[in-house]
């Protein structure tokens, strides 16, 4: 399977990241060699979208890995430390714990074999997660592009598309797919306040596959759906608890409710490896707080007055009851509850 956007990949030994800070007037990559690097990547944006999030951090490790396999006596210690640096790197999207989770479990069978050995096999399983990621993502694409009428205006938030992920996306996802179904469809993006990923990353996206978009501030959502000018929305998630309470990018919730208001259907589409079993419900997603200057500003520009107060949550959590539908891999289920989430992993 291929993507026509390539968030990551590996060349020359490392790992190369699309510099999403930097989009939509550059398109470069920033390369990095091990997992300090790749924490600092995650930090700061360069790479984000939980999936792609997920991969990157399992890369890496890899990367770590193979830089300490020739010598023996600091490798545990040190690849403690990465995978440490990389734990702490973003709070919310499960798929970072979940991807570290997985390298861990190939640590750990490996442990009595040599260094290079345990490298290699560590490397083999990031390049696992970046493949199914995107092998999850087509059939997302699939199981969501049914649900999407001919002709259908379509909202999203935030960017779940291939810059969120191993490539062709979640959200955007599912409107690829509905697109190469045949369908005429167009897509609303909202500007995602305040990190503009809506405004910069859907845009350029969508733009890029020549998917008809119109770009609207988070703010005239209401407006536009009270009129009747949109059919369905389609957003990603970061987490969802096992009671299917989703987090996603702030303003998700808010659109939620107005859908229920106007009796818009509101679907999520997610892999499995954003569902978080362990969290009970919406109440037990962490929320990460990001920097004040991103909502006082943007890159070199500053609105407001220096020392205003600021709260800058990133994520906020959509009870279940107000979504129509999770879109997985799996299939639909539809008015997603604990039974039906914990069925998706046994079978
Ligand atoms: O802060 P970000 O840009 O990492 O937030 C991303 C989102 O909220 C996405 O909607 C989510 O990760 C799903 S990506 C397929």
């Amino acid at each position: 399977m291929t993507t026509a956007v390539e968030t990551l990949r590996l060349r020359d030994g490392a790992l190369e990241l699309i510099d999403q800070r930097l989009l939509p007037q550059r398109l470069e990559y920033v390369a990095c060699r091990n997992a300090s690097e790749t924490a600092h990547a995650i930090r700061d944006m360069v790479v984000r979208g939980a999936p792609a999030i997920g991969c990157a951090a399992a890369y890496g490790i890899a990367l770590e890995a193979l830089a300490l396999a020739s010598d023996p006596k600091r490798f545990a210690s040190s690849l403690e430390i990465a995978f440490e640096n990389l734990r702490i790197s973003r709070p919310t999207a499960v798929n970072l714990f979940w991807a570290l989770d997985r390298m861990r479990r190939v640590w750990t069978t490996h442990s009595k074999d040599e260094t290079d050995a345990v490298a290699r096999a560590l490397m083999h399983e990031a390049k696992a997660i970046h493949s199914e990621d995107l092998e999850v993502n087509y059939a997302i694409g699939r199981h969501g592009a049914a649900l999407v009428a001919d002709h259908a205006r379509i909202m999203t938030h935030c960017n779940a598309g291939a810059l969120a992920t191993a490539g062709h996306g979640t959200a955007l996802g599912v409107i690829r797919s509905a697109r190469d179904a045949g369908k005429k469809i167009s897509v609303i993006a909202n500007e995602t306040r305040p990190y503009l990923q809506g405004a910069r990353l859907t845009a350029w996206e969508m733009m890029q596959e020549r998917i008809p978009v119109t770009l609207v501030t988070d703010n005239m959502a209401g407006h536009l759906i009270s009129r009747g000018q949109v059919d369905i929305i389609v957003v990603g998630a970061d987490r969802i608890a096992a009671t299917g309470d989703t987090a996603n990018k702030i303003g998700t919730y808010t659109l939620a409710v107005l859908a229920a208001r106007h009796g818009l259907p509101f679907y999520v589409a997610a892999p499995l490896s954003t569902i978080d079993l362990h969290t009970t419900n919406g109440a037990g997603i962490p929320i990460e707080e990001r920097d004040a200057s991103e909502v006082t500003g943007f890159r070199d520009v500053r609105w407001a007055p220096d020392g205003v107060h600021v709260v800058n949550p990133a994520f906020d959590v959509t009870p279940a009851e107000l979504i129509a539908g999770l879109i997985t891999e799996k299939g639909v289920v539809h008015r997603p509850d604990a039974k039906q989430i914990r069925a998706l992993f046994s079978t």
